[in-house]
């Protein structure tokens, strides 16, 4: 018996996101793992198969999200090894700041087991269309708001700055639900370093029901601080300063006497 893993996405809002390819794995999988934003959208999975079971129980207050993952991940690797054929379905992209999605298939492909991912729609994708950002515009520069507080990054404040799981920035332990102002201060500071205090900043939460009303609330950089956050908010920073140009690469390819630079540039 061959077992095998396929990891999908049902997308951000209930119903209204699953792919027919998600869906069909979902439906036809021996048994299905599911780690869902909330328990409206496990139902919601758990009626497309009678085999679904909920990863929900790994997490526990306290425990580190290391462990929890790491045991998650064993569970699908196991599953799979057993020859049965298994579908994990994750919230949003299975791929999009997710770990246990990648280890596992990683893992399996290690052990010759077919394994591989469908996409999903992620907040990334729900936040350009109720934002309305074009990253193509200027650009979009995406960071773990935790990595981005404990390793030096590059910022580009002719970007958008995207910071996730903004409700537990600074949690050096990964085993909290959320971290208070004393951690968003630290933020706040580290921001303060490249955009002024009114800067306007935006917390996003997109609808996960389709009855629910998705949050677009504006604030200036200042008042982050004493915010509400939660494990669905997501930190948009709009650019503070314009596009510099880059006149000595543009001098370059002017002489490469490109007809087509001119239509570049305009
Ligand atoms: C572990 S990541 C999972 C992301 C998910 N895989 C996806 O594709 O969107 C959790 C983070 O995603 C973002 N997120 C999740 N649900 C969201 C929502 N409804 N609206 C906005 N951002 C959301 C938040 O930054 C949250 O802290």
């Amino acid at each position: 018996m061959s077992g095998s893993l396929v990891c999908v996405g049902v997308g951000i809002t209930l119903g209204a996101h699953i792919s027919p390819i998600s869906r069909s794995h979902i439906e036809q999988a021996d048994k299905v793992y599911m780690l869902m934003s909330d328990g409206f959208v496990e139902s919601w999975v758990a009626s497309m198969n009678d085999n679904c079971e909920s990863l929900q129980p790994y997490y526990d207050e306290g425990k580190s999200r290391h462990s929890t993952y790491q045991e998650m991940t064993d569970e699908l690797v196991s599953a799979a090894q057993s020859g049965l054929k298994v579908v994990a379905a994750f919230y949003g992209h299975p791929g999009v700041f997710a770990c246990v999605s990648h280890k596992a298939i990683a893992k399996l492909i290690e052990l010759d087991i077919p394994a591989k991912m469908e996409a999903g729609i992620s907040a990334e994708d729900c936040l350009y269309a109720d934002l309305a950002i074009d990253p193509g515009k200027s650009g979009c520069i995406h960071y773990e708001a935790s990595q981005f507080m404990l390793y030096k990054r590059a910022i580009d404040t002719a970007a958008h700055l995207i910071l996730w799981q903004v409700g537990v920035a600074g949690d050096v332990s990964l085993s909290k639900y959320s971290t208070g102002e004393d951690y968003t201060q630290i933020l706040v500071e580290l921001l303060l370093t490249y955009y002024p205090a009114d800067h306007e900043v935006i917390l996003y939460e997109a609808r996960t029901l389709p009855t629910s009303k998705m949050r677009i609330e504006k604030i200036d950089l200042n008042s982050l601080t004493s915010a509400r956050l939660s494990m669905q908010t997501t930190l948009v920073i709009p650019p503070c300063t314009k596009l510099m140009p880059n006149n000595e690469l543009r001098e370059k390819l002017k002489k490469l006497d490109n007809p087509s630079f001119l239509t570049l540039v305009q």
